[in-house]
C-alpha cells in the first residue's frame, strides 16, 4: 500500500511517499525558514502564501522521486490541524483536490499524531506501548502509546513550548530564526553550569511542563548583562547563557519522561518533534535512561523537525482500517489528540 503524505501546518511545505507503512521511498521539504528569518518567528500570511506557491511542485517532486504517478497512489493522508489555518487550507485544499480528480480515498491526520508515531519509520523502534515526549515549537506534550491511535496525554506545557523558548532566547541574544540549532551551536562552547536558571516542576507528581517563567528570567539576566557591556559582566559570555538556559530546559525534559515512563509502567522511551535535534539532548537523555533501566529510541533528525512521511505513516494505520476522510472536512487549528477517535 503506497501513501502520500502532506504537511503544510506551519512553515515548511511537505510531502512524502511510503510503502508498506514503514518505507520511505520520498521525502520532499520546501522550508521557509530564509523567508521568515528577518522577522524573529513565521507570519502566518506569508506562510500560506508560500505553500501556494510551493504546493503543487513539492507534491509533484515526491511523486517523482517515488517514480509513481497519482493513480499508483492508495490513499492521499494530509494534515488537517493543529496549526496555522492559512496553512492547514493550502494542504488540505490541494489535497481533497488531487483525491477527488484521481479517485483516490482522503484520510485526515492530526500532525501530533504524526510526531508521536515518526519513530517508527526507523529501523530501530520500540514496539507499543511506549511513553513519548514530542517536543517542538508548538508542543512540549507526553504521551502513554498504546497502539496506533490509542494515546492517552500525560502532561504538556502550560504557556511556552520548549522550542518556543528556544526560539524567544536566540531573539533575545539576536542570533536570528529558528533559534534551536543556534542555541545548540553556541551552547557547544559554553559553561551549562555557569548560571543556574530556574526550573519549573509545578509539583512533584506533575507531568505539565511551564517555560515562561524561565524566558522571563533569561530576558532579565540577558538585559542586565547587556546593561553592564556583556562579556564584562563576571566574565559570562554568549555561549554560557545558551548553555545554562538549554540545561534548564533539559533538565525538566528528561526529569519528566522518566517520571512519565515510571508511570506508565513501560520499557521505551521515545523523544520526537523537532527540539529532539538537539545532540546534547539526545547525549543527557541517552546517558540518564542507562542508569534508569529504559531503552530510548530518536528518529533521525529529518523526521524530529516537520515532514510528509510521518504523516503519510499516521495515515497509513486510518487507510489499512478503510477509515477514510469525507471530501467536506475541514481543517481546525486546535485539535487535541484525545479528540483523535473522534476526528470525522
Ligand atoms: O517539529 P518542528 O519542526 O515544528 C513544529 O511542529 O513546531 O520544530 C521546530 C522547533 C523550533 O522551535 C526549533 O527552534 C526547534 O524545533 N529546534 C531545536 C533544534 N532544532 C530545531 N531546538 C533545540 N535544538 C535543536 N538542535
Ligand atoms: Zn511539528
Amino acid at each position: 500500500m503506497k501513501i502520500l503524505g502532506i504537511d503544510t501546518s506551519c512553515d515548511d511545505t511537505s510531502a512524502a511517499v511510503i510503502a508498506d507503512g514503514n518505507s520511505v521511498i520520498s521525502n520532499v521539504i520546501h522550508s521557509q525558514i530564509k523567508l521568515h528569518n528577518p522577522y524573529g518567528g513565521v507570519v502566518p500570511e506569508l506562510a500560506s502564501r508560500e505553500h501556494i506557491r510551493n504546493i503543487v511542485p513539492v507534491v509533484d517532486k515526491a511523486l517523482s522521486n517515488a517514480g509513481l504517478k497519482p493513480n499508483d497512489i492508495n490513499a492521499i493522508a494530509v494534515t488537517i490541524g493543529p496549526g496555522l489555518i492559512g496553512s492547514l487550507l493550502v494542504g488540505l485544499y490541494y489535497a481533497k483536490s488531487v483525491a477527488f480528480f484521481n479517485k483516490i480515498p482522503l484520510v485526515a491526520v492530526n500532525h501530533l499524531e504524526g510526531h508521536i508515531l515518526s519513530i517508527l519509520l526507523e529501523e530501530d523502534h520500540p514496539d507499543f506501548p511506549f511513553t513519548a515526549l514530542t517536543v517542538s515549537g508548538g508542543h512540549t506534550s507526553l504521551y502513554y502509546v498504546k497502539a496506533p491511535g490509542d494515546y492517552e496525554l500525560m502532561g504538556q506545557t502550560l504557556d511556552d513550548a520548549a522550542g518556543e523558548a528556544f526560539d524567544k532566547v536566540a531573539k533575545l541574544l539576536g542570533l536570528g530564526y529558528p533559534g534551536g540549532a543556534i542555541i545548540e551551536a553556541n551552547a557547544r562552547s559554553g559553561r551549562a553550569d555557569a548560571i543556574q536558571f530556574p526550573r519549573a516542576y509545578i509539583s512533584d507528581e506533575s507531568l505539565d511542563f511551564s517555560f515562561s517563567g524561565l524566558k522571563t528570567a533569561v530576558a532579565l539576566y540577558i538585559d542586565k548583562w547587556e546593561k553592564q557591556g556583556r562579556e564584562k559582566a563576571n566574565n559570562i559570555r554568549l555561549t554560557d547563557i545558551a548553555a545554562s538556559f538549554q540545561e534548564a530546559v533539559f533538565d525538566v525534559l528528561i526529569d519528566k519522561l522518566i517520571m512519565a515512563g515510571k508511570r506508565s509502567g513501560v520499557s521505551s522511551l521515545v523523544l520526537a518533534g523537532g527540539v529532539a535535534c538537539n545532540r546534547t539532548l539526545r547525549e543527557k537523555l541517552t546517558l540518564r535512561t542507562i542508569k534508569e533501566g529504559f531503552k530510548v529510541y530518536f528518529p533521525r533528525p529529518a523526521y524530529c523537525t516537520d515532514n510528509g512521511a510521518m504523516i503519510a505513516l499516521a495515515g497509513f494505520f486510518r487507510a489499512v482500517n478503510h477509515d477514510y476522510a469525507d471530501l467536506n472536512i475541514d481543517v481546525r487549528s486546535r485539535f487535541p489528540v484525545k479528540d483523535i477517535r473522534k476526528r470525522k
